[in-house]
């Protein structure tokens, strides 16, 4: 018999999106579109079992081998660094990581640069590149207050629409880096399994060629 495959999906309208191309490329499960709490989905047939984790924990499931594939944001991957394989870029999911402040904000190199930021790896290297002093500032959600309130100069978040700093007066100022879904493997298990893998990352970038 053969091994089942263990995918680790972003739960969320992502996630939802992400099945939609497992399925368009032959990997279905049914039973994910059952309503209920389950957290784990199984197509015995086809050897996969999907399951549903907070988006920012899918590098830890595959990094640690539970997970032997999974979705995670190029966000998550340059914040976290896990040491896993990134097999394919999706193209979904699609937005950047941006430098944003008031409108009137002016940057004085002499003053050491508050920075709010959920993403203090990616911000710390960001300014470590451009030789800029700066004070991080982590917080974990509603980002966009920090400089409203005073805490912060300026923001390091994601931007995809652009409407959640423009309805907070803010403006983005430089772009870090695009962030899409990425397609990720768990190093050892990739060694193992890596026929049945390779069939799976082959039918999804089938299907994203679409998108
Ligand atoms: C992200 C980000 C911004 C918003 C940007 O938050 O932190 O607040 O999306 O999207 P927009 O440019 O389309 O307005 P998310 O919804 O992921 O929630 P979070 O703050 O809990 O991370």
């Amino acid at each position: 018999m053969k091994s089942v495959i263990n995918i680790a999906l972003p739960k969320g309208r992502l996630g939802e999106k992400v099945y939609g191309m497992f399925e368009e490329a032959g990997f279905d499960c049914p039973s994910i579109k059952e309503h209920n709490r389950k957290l784990t989905f199984e197509n015995e047939e086809k050897g996969i079992r999907f399951f549903w984790v907070k988006p920012s924990d899918v590098a830890i499931y595959v990094e640690r081998g539970a997970a032997d594939i999974g979705i995670a944001g190029k966000d998550i991957l340059l914040e976290y660094n896990p040491n896993v394989y990134e097999l394919l870029d999706l193209g979904i999911g699609k937005c950047r990581m941006a430098v944003a402040a008031k409108k009137t904000f002016r940057d004085n190199p002499a003053k050491t640069l508050r920075v709010a930021t959920k993403f203090t790896n990616i911000a710390r290297e960001y300014y470590a590149g451009k030789c800029r002093d700066i004070d991080i500032i982590h917080l974990n959600g509603s980002i966009e207050l920090a400089p409203i309130l005073g805490l912060s100069d300026v923001i390091v978040d994601i931007v995809e629409t652009g409407k959640t700093l423009l309805e907070n007066d803010l403006v983005p100022f430089e772009t870090i880096v695009p962030i899409s879904a990425r397609v990720i493997a768990n190093k050892a298990n990739f060694k193992f399994k890596s026929e049945r893998i390779e069939a799976i990352v082959e039918g999804l970038a089938s299907v994203c060629k679409d998108k």
